[in-house]
């Protein structure tokens, strides 16, 4: 039968008439980068959109990272997870950083808080863990440690934006967060990125840190980059925030189809534990285990052969790619990464996904299943 493709993602737009009066605008005052109008009007947006003190913008959740690091001043190793996209290790790496890893949870797909103090060292400067699709970490228990041994926390909250724990915004947590609105992320500008950072000092060492350093037109106290958003996508960014609560609630029902069409297959584990207070649906992840008749990357065949674009993740493991094959991790062994490496599927999810095709890939994967 022909059937439409169904991809693995696919990006949030506004609708192009409303962004248009913004171009214009654009255009008229032609004030493009550097720290303009919507610029400032998004970081205020935001600020208030996330309920956290400061937002930073900057071009990339990447350069963001990178930013969140330097600005510490950090000699050293940071500690972070393997089961996370490349861009958290190279972070560390570009920031003059060594990357130590420490295993996630068995269910959480987050960094297992009980290894962290054996990972700890007179050489760990920060930890760096990633609330991985958007569940949050076990920040108390994090941030217990980090105390107790002086070292600061930047979560890279790259999947993370808006999502809100009993504690309120996930944002909040740690010495700083850092969000990504790349075009596959919940938000998105594009491409694009935020440090959160909640005191006035630190705000101004990171402006000026994206802006190559100038204090002033005369003072450069430190080597900055340009990791600068320009105009056009803080003015866009305005735009989506005006229809983000939208984009979530259809999210959150192709989440509710998800789970009931696959929570009773045997061999099929869905989601990530645990579930925030208000979590943002970024990714369905499901987990294929050994009950299932069919491997993971068999079940990936079987749906790209029918279609239905799925994506194995994080795989591989940041610490399979050979570049970090030297890199220290504990245990040595990352039982629950690698399982979860070898295991997990994203399944599509995005505002534009219809039911009927969240239904489909549930009703392949049920008729994959052992009867029960
Ligand atoms: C966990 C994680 N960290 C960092 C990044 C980097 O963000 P960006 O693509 O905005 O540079 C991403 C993904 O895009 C990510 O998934």
């Amino acid at each position: 039968m022909d059937r439409k493709p169904i991809l693995v993602t696919k990006p949030a737009l506004a609708p192009l008439e409303e962004f248009l009066p913004y171009l214009e605008e654009i255009w008229e005052t032609r004030w493009l980068t550097n720290s303009g109008p919507f610029h400032q009007k998004l970081e205020a947006a935001l600020a208030e959109y996330l309920n956290v003190k400061h937002v930073v913008l900057c071009n990339n959740g990447t350069s963001a990272l990178l930013l969140a690091l330097r600005v510490l001043g950090l000699q050293g190793e940071v500690i972070t997870t393997p089961y996370s996209f490349i861009a958290t290790g190279h972070a560390i790496i570009w920031a003059g950083l060594e990357p130590v890893f420490v295993d996630i949870g068995a269910d959480s797909c987050n960094l297992n808080p009980e290894h962290l103090e054996a990972a700890i060292t007179e050489r760990t400067a920060a930890i760096m863990p990633v609330h991985c699709y958007g569940n949050p970490c076990e920040t108390e228990a994090i941030g217990r440690i980090a105390k107790k041994h002086g070292i600061p926390v930047v979560y890279d909250a790259a999947h993370a934006f808006g999502v809100v724990t009993e504690s309120g915004s996930l944002l909040n947590e740690g010495d700083l967060s850092v969000v990504s609105f790349h075009a596959t992320k919940v938000f998105n500008t594009f491409e694009g990125g935020a440090i959160i950072c909640h005191d006035d000092a630190m705000r101004k060492k990171l402006e000026y840190l994206r802006n190559f350093g100038f204090e002033d037109e005369t003072h450069i106290p430190e080597i900055g980059v340009n990791a600068k958003l320009n105009e056009f996508q803080s003015a866009l960014g305005l735009l989506q925030l005006q229809h983000l609560e939208e984009w979530l609630t259809k999210r959150a029902e192709l989440s509710r189809l998800y789970s009931e069409g696959l929570n009773d297959v045997v061999g099929l584990q869905c989601g990530a534990k645990p579930w925030a207070k208000k979590p943002n649906y970024a990714y369905f992840p499901i987990m294929i285990n050994e009950e299932y008749p069919y491997s993971r990357d068999e079940v990936v065949d079987m749906l790209r052969a029918r279609e239905v674009h799925v994506r194995r993740y994080f795989y591989p493991l940041i610490t399979d790619f050979p570049l970090y094959r030297n890199a220290r991790c504990v245990p040595a062994s990352l039982p629950n990464a690698r399982r979860s490496a070898d295991s997990v599927i994203c399944l599509p999810i995005y505002p534009d996904l219809l039911a009927e095709d969240v239904r489909r890939t549930c009703e392949y994967l049920r008729c994959w299943a052992v009867p029960k």
